[in-house]
Parts: C-alpha cells; structure tokens; sequence
C-alpha cells in the first residue's frame, strides 16, 4: 500500500501561500481505537481561514496571532469537514467498518460525558480532512451509509449544522418562538435557518444582495437587508412581541443595536464575530431585560448524534455552492472569503 498521500498542509500563521500542497506527505496509520478514512469530501469553513491567519487574537491582546486555544502546534492538515470511506482499522477495532460511508465528529471531547464541549476539532489540534486520508478515532466515524445526501452534502453538515444544533439547544429554540438569525446565507447561517424552521419556529433572517431568495426557500418566515439604514427597526416591526431569540454568527455593532429587540427573558446566542470580534456594548440592555447572552462553540456527542440521525433519513438538505479539487484550495478559500456563495464550498481530495 502506498504510504504517502497529497495533503494540504499548513505550515506557520499567514495568507493562502503558507497552506503547500504535499503529494508525499505520510499517509496516517490507525493507532488502537481509530479508522482510516479516505476523505472523499471536505467542506470549508471560516475557522481555516482564521485559523491559517492566526486571528483569534488572545485575551488581553485581540490582535495577537493564535489559535482558537490560543497555542497552536504546525504542520496541521486542516479542515474539520469531512465525508469518506473507512480504509483501515486500527488493531482493537471491527474490520466490518472497512468500505463503510461515514460522516466524521470533527471535536475532540474533553471527557466521555455525552454533554461534554470540545476542547479541540479536526483540522486545529489534529490533523484533518484537507488530504486524502486521515485517521479519526472510530466513535468519530458515524455510518450514513444508506443516507440519500451525495457526499458533497454530507461534507457540509459537522462543523456548519453542528455549530447551528449546538446554537439552538444551548438556547432552547422551541417550537412558535420567533428567532432572528444573522448571517443567513452563510454556512452556519442557512443552517440556523433550515433547523430552526423544522422546529417550528418563526424564523426572521438578516441576509445581503440577493440571497433572499435562497434564504426564504430554506425556511425564513421573513428576510431582512442587512444595508437597510432601519434594519433594528424593520425587524422590530416584524416581531411586535420582541424576539424569542437572536442566533448570531456576525456580531460586530449589531449586537448593541439589536439586543434592545429581544423580549424580556429573551436569548442571545452567538457563534461567530465576522463582522468584528470586539464591540461596544451597553450593559444595561442585558440586566435590565434579564437577557441571556449565551457563548457557543460546536456541538456535543448528543448534538451531533442528533445531526446524524437528520443525515441519515435525510432530514436536511444542505447547499453545496461550488465544488473544488484539493489543489484548488486557495482558490477555494479566496471565494469563500469574497463572500458571494450561499451555504459550503467543498473541496475533493480524490
Ligand atoms: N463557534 C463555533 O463553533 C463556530 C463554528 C463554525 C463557524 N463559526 C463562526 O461563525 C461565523 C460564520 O461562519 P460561516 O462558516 O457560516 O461563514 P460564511 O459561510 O462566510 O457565512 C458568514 C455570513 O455572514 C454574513 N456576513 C459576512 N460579513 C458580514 C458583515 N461584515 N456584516 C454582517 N454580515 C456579514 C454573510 O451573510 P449574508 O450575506 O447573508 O449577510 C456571510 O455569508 C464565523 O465567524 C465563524 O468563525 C463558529
């Protein structure tokens, strides 16, 4: 068997030149307790670009380069997005795995509880899907083998429908709430739309250009501008009562502006800062309203167990925008960064 495989590989903090295309980089063996996958789709995601970038920043120096955890160990494979077939197993695992369909967990979990958050993922603090093999541990690797989605598809559903699951538990979006969701048209964003619309809430969706369309067909009630001069107002209109909930992934001078929408006891949840990571805000429109602002980071075992299940008896529909091959990687990551795509561009490391 071949023991090498092409890889991107992320070499120091940077822009798209520090990612080097290796077409002899070490393919992974299973260690005890892993599979083998050959990565047949992996989706992009924000966390490359800034992760590559190193723009996390650290606390006490926002501009800092760094890691979502701050330290960050090179060279890293990227991408927490991954969909393949099992190759290998590792020596205590079942061989039945081998030539199975799976949809990999991208988190490294900081304890066996079920509830547990990660403390890692795929692509940061191991190596991930942006090669073509990678070896994941095998809880990770969940069957969808008979589920109707193209591997494209289901490359776009961890790191995007997962982040969205874990928004809308940790905020307990229920059934006939009226949720605002930021940055509709986007990965996360147009999975907020579609999970929070299956639960039967009412879901208003801040979007730009033209992708209102796209966003009202995924499940938005309502969609608004976000260049509108009155968006705070428009939306307030719409949601007379107050917002159960806003699911944020843009952050930025929104946050301030559009807390005053939510009802008392209402939710904030935020995922993302795309529009900018540190802001200004008014504290008393949190206290006085006994708001909760919620921080969330991906998903559980429980949460992605359920995403899962969704894959399987396909129960979302996620939206591939364009579809490139490994080696078009800065390609692939320039047109995520220009903004223009509705839902996930996947690359094809095969
Ligand atoms: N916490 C986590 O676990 C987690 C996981 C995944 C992603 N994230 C974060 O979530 C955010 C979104 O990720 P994504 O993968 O969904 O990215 P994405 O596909 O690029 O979507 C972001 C969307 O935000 C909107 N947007 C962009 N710039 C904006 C601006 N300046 N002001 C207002 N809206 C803007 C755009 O939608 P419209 O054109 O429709 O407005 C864009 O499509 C990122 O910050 C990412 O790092 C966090």
């Amino acid at each position: 068997m071949n023991n090498v495989m092409t890889a991107a590989v992320l070499t120091r903090f940077g822009g798209p030149d520090v990612l080097e295309l290796h077409r002899d980089w070490p393919r992974p063996k299973p260690r005890p307790h892993q599979v083998v996958v050959k990565v047949t789709a992996a989706a992009v995601n924000n966390t490359d670009i800034w992760t590559r970038q190193g723009a996390y920043g650290l606390p006490g120096d926002p501009s800092a380069q760094a890691g979502w955890l701050g330290s960050f160990d090179f060279p890293r494979i990227q991408g927490g997005d991954i969909a393949g077939v099992v190759t290998e197993v590792g020596p205590d695992v079942s061989r039945e795995l081998v030539g199975r369909r799976v949809l990999v967990d991208p988190a490294l979990y900081g304890s066996e509880d079920l509830n547990s958050s990660p403390v890692g993922y795929l692509g940061s603090e191991a190596d991930g899907g942006f090669a073509q093999y990678v070896a994941v541990d095998a809880s990770h690797a969940h069957d969808v083998q008979d589920s109707p989605l193209s591997d494209d598809q289901l490359a776009c559903l961890p790191v995007a429908f997962g982040t969205a699951i874990g928004m809308l538990e940790r905020a307990q979006v229920r059934a006939g709430e009226t949720v605002l969701v930021t940055g509709a048209s986007g990965g996360v964003g147009l999975a907020l739309v579609q999970l929070a619309a299956a639960r039967g809430a009412r879901v208003l969706a801040i979007t730009s250009g033209s992708k209102g369309e796209v966003v009202l067909a995924n499940g938005a009630a309502q969609v608004f501008n976000r260049d509108s001069a009155d968006l705070p107002a428009r939306i307030a209109a719409a949601a007379p009562d107050g917002l159960d909930a806003v699911a944020d992934i843009v952050g930025g001078p929104g946050v301030s502006a559009m807390m005053p929408l939510l009802r008392d006891n209402g939710r904030w949840v935020i995922a993302g800062a795309v529009a900018g990571p540190v802001i200004e805000f008014d504290l008393r429109r949190l206290y006085l309203h006994n708001v909760q602002l919620i921080g969330s980071s991906m998903h559980t075992r429980v949460h992605f167990r359920r995403l899962v299940e969704l894959a399987r008896t396909g129960q979302v529909t996620p939206l591939v925008s364009s579809i490139f091959a490994l080696d078009e990687i800065a390609e692939a990551q320039a047109e995520f960064s220009a903004r223009r795509h509705i839902g996930k561009i996947v690359l094809r490391p095969h």
